[in-house]
C-alpha cells in the first residue's frame, strides 16, 4: 500500500478563489500518467464533461454519465465546438445502474471528479476487468471542516482504503490535496462562497458553526480532496 502523498498550503482567500473550481493538479497528473490511448473510459458524474475532455485529449474514448440533462447538453455542445469525436454523453444514475448499460464495449477505466460514493465504487469494481483502472478525486473528510458537517460524499484515507480493498481494488496512488483559505472576516467568506452556498449554509446551520469559529479567532476554511488511482485485482467475487 503506498504512503499517502500530501500537499498542503495556507493562502489568502483571494489567491484560493482564482482556481477554486479547477480540476486538482494531483488528479490531472494521475489521469495523464495513465496510458489511456484507445481505452474505453467512463467518467461518472461527468457534469459538463471537463474531466472527460482531459481523458479524450490523451486519446481515450470517453463516455460521460450524469443525471443532469442541462449539464449533459453543455458537455455535448462543447464537444461539438472543440470537435471531440471520441466523447459521448449519456443520461444515467451511476449509483443505481450497472455500468455495462452505458457502454457497448468493455470498460477499461472509470474516472470521476467529485462524484463518489460506496455505490459508485461497488459498480466500478463490477464493471472493470482485472487490471482496469479507477482514478478519481473525492472530497476529503476535512473538506469545509470548520462547518462541522460531514458529507456522505467525503472520505478519510482509511475508510477509502477499506472500501477499495473490499471491492477488489489495489491502490497505486493515494493523495490528499489541502488548501486552507484565510480570511479577515465573514464578509470575505460571503464573497468567496457563492450566494447559493451561503444561503444553503444559513438554512442548514453551517453558517452558524462558521460564525462561532470566526468568533474564536479561527478565520479560515479548509478545502481538501482525496485523490486515488487504483487497479482492479484478479480476485473474483464469489457469493454476492
Ligand atoms: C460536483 S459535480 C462534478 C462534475 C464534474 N465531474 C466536474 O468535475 O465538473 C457532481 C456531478 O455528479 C452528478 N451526479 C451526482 N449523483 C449522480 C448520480 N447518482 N448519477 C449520475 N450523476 C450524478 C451531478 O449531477 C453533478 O454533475
Amino acid at each position: 500500500m503506498p504512503d499517502v502523498a500530501r500537499v498542503s498550503r495556507h493562502l489568502p482567500w483571494r489567491e484560493v478563489a482564482k482556481d477554486v473550481d479547477s480540476l486538482r493538479p494531483m488528479l490531472l497528473e494521475q489521469v495523464r500518467h495513465e496510458d489511456l490511448r484507445g481505452q474505453r473510459v467512463l467518467d461518472v458524474g461527468t457534469g459538463d464533461g471537463r474531466l472527460a475532455f482531459v481523458a479524450a485529449s490523451v486519446g481515450a474514448r470517453v463516455i460521460g454519465v450524469d443525471l443532469d440533462r442541462v449539464k449533459l447538453m453543455h458537455a455535448r455542445a462543447y464537444a461539438g465546438i472543440r470537435d471531440f469525436r471520441n466523447t459521448e454523453f449519456v443520461l444515467g444514475d451511476v449509483e443505481k445502474t450497472p455500468y455495462h448499460e452505458f457502454s457497448r464495449d468493455p470498460i477499461d477505466a472509470v474516472i470521476s471528479n467529485l462524484c463518489m460514493s460506496p455505490e459508485i465504487i461497488w459498480h466500478s469494481s463490477r464493471a472493470l476487468r482485472p487490471g482496469g483502472t479507477f482514478i478519481f478525486a473525492a472530497h476529503h473528510g476535512d473538506h469545509w471542516k470548520e462547518t462541522r458537517r460531514g458529507s456522505r460524499f467525503a472520505f478519510y484515507e482509511d475508510s477509502m482504503r477499506d472500501l477499495l480493498e473490499e471491492n477488489r481494488f489495489a491502490i497505486e496512488f493515494i493523495g490528499v490535496d489541502t488548501t486552507v483559505a484565510e480570511f479577515e472576516d465573514l464578509r470575505e467568506v460571503e464573497l468567496f462562497l457563492r450566494d447559493a452556498t451561503v444561503r444553503r449554509w444559513v438554512e442548514d446551520g453551517r453558517w452558524q458553526e462558521l460564525t462561532d469559529a470566526f468568533t474564536r479567532g479561527e478565520r479560515h476554511l479548509t478545502l481538501s480532496y482525496l485523490i486515488v488511482k487504483a487497479r482492479r485485482t484478479t480476485a473474483p467475487y464469489t457469493v454476492e
